[in-house]
């Protein structure tokens, strides 16, 4: 996929897209150009025929003329108008538009800032016009035979084209193409994608990207004493590895952060093994390994000046004859003692572990992306993000900076109290606690491993994949929360 700033008398493609605001008689530069070369016919049409009347994801398809159609879309009443919105409505643009184009080129406006009614600049814009473009673009048709043609360019419309202007497009740009990795990597078969193959597709981006790499097979993982990672691999043919890629600035980093993403290739459940319906879409268990994944690229390319780590505890949780059992304990890395309640929830027992290697590295900040908890979609639905943490100062500017960029997030409390849920006889703790308030109970587990006072958890288990598509994305991931953690890393 290729990027363009483009002046529009300049753009090469037959689709152009432009936004309308509900009852709204102030057109845009790209509106007044469109209209003038189709003679005035264009605004015709819109003031007789009400063909558009700018509500919210209304769309009106013009021909200008032979080689150029206009896709106008409405963004709703200006005084309504949320990034969330902006990004919705051109994902639905660019969607609709790859339906309508006849080339592998579609060209889009930068919405003008000064015909919106929030507070955003042009270098934003830009960055999230061409993130969400590619939202709207996204398809997995990797095993479908009969394959239409793929949209291979975007240019971005704008008269001045400002330095603010290309470096948002240029974020922008990364981003989108660390949330289609992630995408991708998740949609493909666990079959396939297995700790392994993660771990191979890891050192070939740690090639490509010049970053320091460190993978740690079976024996190498015992010699880390990671013996909770170990206990929920060890049901699996496929071995575990644990994988560490850094990205170190060429000047001094003005802080370090370790991210972490759980890296469950398949989650049966274990011996606790998950009925059927659950199972289903559970090769996207990863979808924190993928996203860190496409993260540290997207980083590799806009050199921040942090220092930046990743992680991941990649197996499988199977059921088989050499499964860890419900009752079994184990000791994780820093020799906290874990007592099995439940297989099922693994994903916790593989993470403490890995925040235990993230305090060795000596992090200022930690975060940590998972698909951890079935109550996150209980408590906060498909469409929010579940956020909890050891720092209020962080969770605030983390939810902040998501809200600029488009993503839904809500903060989870972690309470002392909790630790009655995880109580064991026999053990530290227990690894569950019954189902009340079990997003919280897995991040008050989730704390005890790490020793960092800046420790992040998003528990994505809602979120990364969905059963329906919604406003902007469609069913399937979503690569949430990665273009939240790129700008993080910017700020
Ligand atoms: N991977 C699941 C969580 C999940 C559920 C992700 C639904 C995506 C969609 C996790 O490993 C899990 O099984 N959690 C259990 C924990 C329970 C046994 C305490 C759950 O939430 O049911
Ligand atoms: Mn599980
Ligand atoms: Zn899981």
């Amino acid at each position: 996929m290729h990027f363009l700033t483009k002046k529009i008398q300049e753009q090469n493609s037959d689709t152009i897209i432009c936004f309308i605001y509900e009852n709204n008689a102030n057109k845009s530069e790209t509106f007044k150009y469109l209209n003038e070369l189709s003679n005035g016919a264009l605004c015709e049409q819109i003031n007789k025929y009400e063909t558009i009347t700018g509500k919210f994801q209304e769309l009106f398809k013009y021909s200008i003329n032979e080689n150029l159609k206009a896709l106008i879309v409405g963004l709703g009443k200006k005084e309504n108008i949320t990034r969330k919105k902006l990004s919705q409505a051109i994902a639905f643009a660019t969607r609709t538009a790859k339906n309508v184009s006849k080339n592998s080129s579609i060209a889009i406006e930068l919405i003008e800032n000064d015909n919106c009614s929030i507070n955003i600049s042009e270098k934003e814009m830009a960055q999230i016009t061409l993130t969400s473009a590619r939202i709207g673009l996204y398809e997995f048709d990797k095993y479908i035979n009969d394959k239409k043609t793929k949209i291979e360019t975007i240019e971005l419309l704008c008269n001045n084209i400002t330095p603010d202007i290309e470096k948002g497009a240029e974020i922008g740009a990364y981003t989108s193409f660390a949330m289609k990795f992630a995408k991708d990597l998740v949609n493909e078969s666990a079959q396939i994608v297995t700790p392994n193959y993660i771990a191979n597709l890891a050192a070939q981006i740690a090639k490509e990207h010049k970053l320091d790499i460190k993978v740690y097979n079976k024996n190498q993982i015992k010699d880390l004493k990671m013996n909770a990672f170990l206990a929920v691999a060890q049901g699996s043919v496929n071995e575990p590895y644990f994988i560490h890629l850094t990205y170190k600035p060429e000047n001094e980093a003005r802080k370090k952060i370790v991210l972490i993403g759980k890296g469950i290739t398949f989650d049966a459940g274990g011996m606790n093994i998950k009925p059927a319906a659950s199972m289903l879409t559970m090769k996207s268990d990863m979808t924190g390994a993928a996203s860190v994944l496409g993260i540290i690229q997207a980083i590799a390319k806009l050199k921040p000046d942090v220092e930046v780590h990743i992680l991941s505890a990649l197996c499988e949780n199977m059921t088989s004859g050499s499964a860890y059992k419900q009752g079994d304990v184990l000791t994780a890395m820093n020799g906290k003692t874990i007592e099995v309640d439940n297989t099922d929830a693994e994903g916790r027992i593989t993470l403490a572990d890995a925040l235990c290697y993230a305090d060795k590295l000596n992090p200022d900040e930690v975060i940590d992306i998972a698909t951890l908890t079935g109550a996150v979609i209980v408590a906060l639905g498909n469409n929010i993000t579940g956020v909890m943490g050891n720092n209020q100062k962080q969770i605030n500017k983390f939810r902040e900076i998501a809200e600029n960029y488009c993503e839904n997030t809500w903060q989870m409390p972690i309470l002392d109290e909790l630790k009655n849920n995880l109580k064991s006889d026999i053990a530290d703790f227990k690894n569950t606690g019954g189902r009340n308030a079990g997003t919280s109970t897995a991040a008050w587990f989730l704390s005890n491993f790490t020793k960092s006072k800046s420790w992040l958890h998003l528990d994505i288990a809602g979120t990364a994949y969905l059963d329906k598509s919604n406003n902007e994305t469609l069913s399937g991931p979503t690569g949430v929360m990665i273009r939240s953690i790129i700008n993080y890393i910017l700020a």
